[in-house]
């Protein structure tokens, strides 16, 4: 099929999710410029197939096989049985890949996306990179991948978004001096710490400003997330850690400032509504609606700045020192930090103790820079492990 003029054919990969819905939100707003072509989630088999009756793509996928068999069944039930349906972690990976897709939204959420971005980045997509824990678990190997193969990233992330839309137009960073990216602080930026330890799953997941998946809900509450996004930052923009700063902005309307070396600050600023870093990944480089209107400035009436207090929140603190020693390191943070985010989910493991599970895996795993795929799997699992061990070792 040849593509139509100014027609993107999108594959949506974790279209099931947050980013995904919202993804599909905007391109259903312009049908004349957008075409869902592809769509992938984990096992949501109903909720995908919802999004086949309404975006008719060509082909979709689920990672679990189970799940495939059962979205197969009822799309045959619905008169969409010539819905191609691909299983498993390959079946996600060959939609990113798809000669007939120009961009790939990556909105997969963890290390699980990393075989899919690697994918479309392989094959020179146009990616919309939502899952930053591709950058954080194999960073230098996919912005290389991206070089050789010529694919462009549009940063989704809306912190990454922001800075995306602040630096020169050829998205160099000459007279650039820092960027800093914002953080909301989480529900409890105001919680007394000596109380985080009796924080419940309810509570960590219920964001003051955003409405977001609960893992990235989790890591947003012990600052994990702002962590992840440094990192993904330095490879982003080809920044040092010195380069990145973050400091917590309460009203989550600016989401990133570029810092030149004349003393100008360029900041961005939107509504904390993930459809408008979303919509101009999309349209770059036009601007596109949306759906979400302009900040009411006068009604939000203030923007407040403060540091970031790290006794409350020690994950970025090891983010950092991840960074500093290497791909590797960042991928057993990542790795780490899932482990015991999904423990703290299920009730095995105490808020407050996310971070020592993270140091204690970090401490146990030197692991050298993922060289491929299988290499950054194997570092992901060695992580998993060590940090079960320090998971059990907390329960005892
Ligand atoms: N939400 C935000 O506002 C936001 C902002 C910036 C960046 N991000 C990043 O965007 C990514 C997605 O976040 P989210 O909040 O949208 O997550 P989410 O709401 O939890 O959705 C996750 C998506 O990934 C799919 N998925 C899970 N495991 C999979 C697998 N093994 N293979 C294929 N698909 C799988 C899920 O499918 P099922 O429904 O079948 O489980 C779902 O579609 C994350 O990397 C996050 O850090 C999110």
């Amino acid at each position: 099929m040849v593509a139509e003029r100014n027609l993107t054919r999108l594959a949506v990969l974790g279209a099931t999710g947050s980013i995904g819905t919202s993804t599909l939100d905007v391109a259903a707003r312009h049908p004349e410029r957008f075409r869902v072509e592809a769509v992938a989630a984990g096992r949501d088999w109903a909720g995908l197939l919802e999004i086949c009756r309404h975006h008719r793509p060509r082909r979709a996928a689920l990672a679990d096989a189970g799940a495939a068999a059962q979205l197969r069944e009822h799309l045959v039930e619905a008169g969409l049985g010539g819905v191609e349906v691909l299983e498993g972690e390959g079946g996600v990976a060959e939609l990113g890949a798809d000669p007939e897709v120009d961009a790939v939204v990556t909105a997969v959420v963890g290390a699980a996306g990393l075989a899919s971005s690697l994918a479309a980045c392989q094959a020179g997509k146009r990616i919309l990179l939502a899952n930053k824990e591709t950058l954080v678990v194999a960073g230098t190997l996919f912005m290389e991948t991206a070089r050789r193969s010529g694919a462009t990233i549009v940063p989704v992330d809306s912190e990454h978004n922001a800075v995306f839309q602040g630096l020169p137009a050829d998205k160099g960073v000459a007279g650039v001096e820092r960027i800093v990216l914002t953080a909301s602080g989480g529900p409890f930026r105001d919680r007394d710490p000596d109380t985080l330890a009796e924080v419940t799953p309810d509570e960590a997941v219920a964001h003051p400003n955003w409405s977001m998946g609960q893992k990235i809900s989790v890591d947003s509450a012990t600052m994990m997330n702002k962590g992840l996004e440094v990192i993904e930052a330095c490879h982003l923009f080809g920044l040092g850690p010195e380069q990145v700063d973050v400091v917590i902005h309460r009203q989550s309307l600016v989401h990133a400032l570029v810092g030149y070396t004349d003393g100008t600050f360029l900041a961005q600023l939107g509504s904390p509504d993930m459809r408008v870093p979303i919509s101009y990944a999309m349209g770059y480089p036009e601007r596109i609606a949306s759906g979400v209107e302009l900040v009411d400035l006068a009604a939000a009436g203030r923007l407040d700045f403060q540091a970031v207090d790290e006794r409350r929140f020690p994950c970025l603190g090891l983010a950092y020192q991840a960074l500093r020693s290497g791909d590797g390191a960042c991928a057993v943070l990542n790795a780490a930090n899932e482990v015991a985010v999904a423990a703290f989910l299920e009730g095995r493991l105490r808020f407050d103790r996310m971070a020592a599970v993270v140091e204690e895996a970090l401490a146990a795993e030197a692991a050298p820079p993922p060289m491929d795929l299988e290499s950054a799997r194997s570092i992901d699992g060695r992580a998993r492990q060590a940090a079960e061990v320090a998971i059990g070792r907390f329960r005892d």
